[in-house]
C-alpha cells in the first residue's frame, strides 16, 4: 500500500463496540498485581475515523513510511477494508506492528489474523527476532485478538497523566528463527 493510498482509510469504518475491559487488579499473588477482564457497565461504541482524523495522522503515516515502514492493505472486491502498518527493523532488533484495523463490517473473517501474519512476514524478512505493539488496556477485544496470535504480555504503563486514555498494555511476539 503506497502512500497514494493512504486517503481510502478515512473509508474504513474503525469504530468498535466495547462491552469488557482489562483493568489491574491488586492481589496476594506474584508482585501483587494481576490482570482481570471485566465486563462494562454500559457498553461504549468508539467513533470511526473519518477524513479528519486520516488527514492527521497522514503527516506521521508518510514520515513513517519514509523511514522504511510498510502499510500492508487488505481489499475486498478493490476496496481497501483493513490495513496494518508495520515498522523498520528497530535498533533492538525488534519490529513494531504500529496499528491494525479492520472494517467493522468485515471483521471476525480471518482478514485481521492475515494482516498480522503479513506483519510477521515482513518482520521475518527483516530479520528482526519479536514483534511487539501497544494497544490501550481498554480495549479487550484487542488484546484476546493479539494473545488468540501468540502475543504475550511484556509491560503495562499507566498513560493516564500524559494522554487523554486509560493505561497501556505492551504485548510481544518472538518469532521463530
Ligand atoms: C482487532 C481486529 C483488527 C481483528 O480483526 P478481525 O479481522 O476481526 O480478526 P480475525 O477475524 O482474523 O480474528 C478474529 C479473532 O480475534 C478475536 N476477536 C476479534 N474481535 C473480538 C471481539 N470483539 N471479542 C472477542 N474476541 C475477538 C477472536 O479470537 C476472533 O476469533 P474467532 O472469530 O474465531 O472467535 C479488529 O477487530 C479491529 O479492527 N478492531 C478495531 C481496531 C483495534 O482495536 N485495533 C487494534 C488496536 S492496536
Amino acid at each position: 500500500m503506497g502512500a497514494n493510498e493512504l486517503g481510502d482509510i478515512a473509508r474504513i469504518d474503525t469504530s468498535q463496540e466495547q462491552t469488557t475491559e482489562y483493568v489491574l487488579k491488586r492481589s496476594k499473588r506474584a508482585l501483587g498485581l494481576t490482570l482481570s477482564r471485566r465486563a462494562l457497565e454500559s457498553p461504549t461504541i468508539s467513533t470511526s475515523w473519518g477524513a479528519r482524523e486520516v488527514t492527521g495522522r497522514m503527516e506521521l503515516w508518510r514520515r513513517n513510511l519514509a523511514d522504511g515502514a510498510t502499510f500492508y492493505g487488505a481489499h475486498l472486491a478493490e476496496k481497501l477494508v483493513g490495513f496494518v502498518l508495520v515498522s523498520w527493523r528497530l535498533s533492538d532488533g525488534t519490529v513494531e506492528l504500529y496499528s491494525i484495523f479492520v472494517d467493522r463490517a468485515h471483521r471476525r473473517q480471518g482478514i485481521g489474523s492475515a494482516l498480522v501474519a503479513k506483519a510477521e512476514e515482513r518482520a521475518a524478512e527483516l530479520r528482526a527476532h519479536t514483534v511487539h505493539m501497544s494497544t490501550t488496556m481498554a480495549n479487550a477485544a484487542a488484546v484476546d485478538f493479539y494473545r488468540a496470535r501468540g502475543y504475550r504480555l511484556i509491560g503495562v504503563y499507566d498513560t493516564t497523566k500524559v494522554k487523554d486514555k486509560g493505561a497501556e498494555i505492551s504485548l510481544a511476539k518472538e518469532l521463530a528463527s
